[in-house]
């Protein structure tokens, strides 16, 4: 009979588990944390971030968790000095390129490791202007850690409607509607999936973003409510 799971040695206890699985599903069922930034339950693992790294048999790289998977009678250490250090690296250049300021799970990483906040004084935030495109919800890429969750969700991972893409290239890459076009003319039903899976905030509900401005909750329903006719409008039109 073949057997179907295998064993492996975690932060110093020895486990098994299901043949196939990742790393990062064999921290979880050892009850060990791992953070993850680009990873998300609802999203297939992409392993973009490289937050997760774990150090597996002291190789020369360091793997990520959420995509390696686990190898028989491997010896995997989740946080070593080695894996501290890159953590703390990949979240003090996140800092440095991206507005940080909502996104209250990545802030707790920089806690905990310890990461210096002026780290790259010479780097500069990825500047982008506020998009209010549509009369639910605003993008504010500056806060866009490019995890890739929203463009998943919107594709094959959930909705299938493949609104979102990416433009650019390093420094300057971005999130965006194929051909740079308004979230209406875009396939995008609305459905805020995307808000849903957001780790920062990027992706912000109208009204909770028109309450940061100060609008009334009544200002924000005629605004909207204006901007939802004015949409209609225009599909209609087309
Ligand atoms: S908008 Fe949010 S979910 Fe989309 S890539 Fe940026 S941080 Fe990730
Ligand atoms: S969480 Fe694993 S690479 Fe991002």
């Amino acid at each position: 009979m073949i057997k179907d799971t295998i064993k492996l040695t975690l932060d110093g206890e020895e486990i098994e588990i299901t043949k196939g699985a990742t790393l990062l599903e064999a921290a979880q069922q050892a009850g060990v944390d791992i953070p993850v930034i680009c990873y998300h339950e609802a999203t297939s693992p992409n392993g973009l971030c490289r937050i997760c790294v774990v150090d597996v048999d002291g190789g020369r790289v360091l793997q990520p968790a959420c995509v390696a998977e686990c190898q028989a009678d491997s010896t995997v250490e989740t946080r070593n000095e080695r894996v501290e250090r890159s953590r703390r690296t990949i979240l003090e250049m996140l800092n440095a390129s991206v507005n940080l300021d909502e996104a209250p799970e990545i802030q707790q990483m920089m806690a905990d490791y310890a990461a210096d906040d002026a780290r790259f004084p010479d780097a500069h935030l990825r500047e982008h202007t506020l998009i209010d495109d549509n009369p639910f919800y605003v993008r504010d890429y500056e806060q866009c850690v490019l995890c890739w969750r929203c463009v998943q969700v919107c594709a094959e991972d959930a909705q299938y409607t493949f609104a979102l893409t990416l433009k650019n290239r390093g420094h300057e890459t971005s999130v965006t509607t194929a051909f740079d076009i308004s979230m209406t003319e875009s396939p995008c039903v609305f459905c805020g999936q995307c808000i849903g899976v957001c780790p920062t905030g990027a992706l912000k509900p109208k009204l909770e973003w028109g309450l940061e401005q100060g609008w009334s909750a009544d200002e924000i329903w005629q605004m909207t409510r204006r901007e939802r006719k004015r949409a209609r409008e225009n599909s209609d039109g087309e």
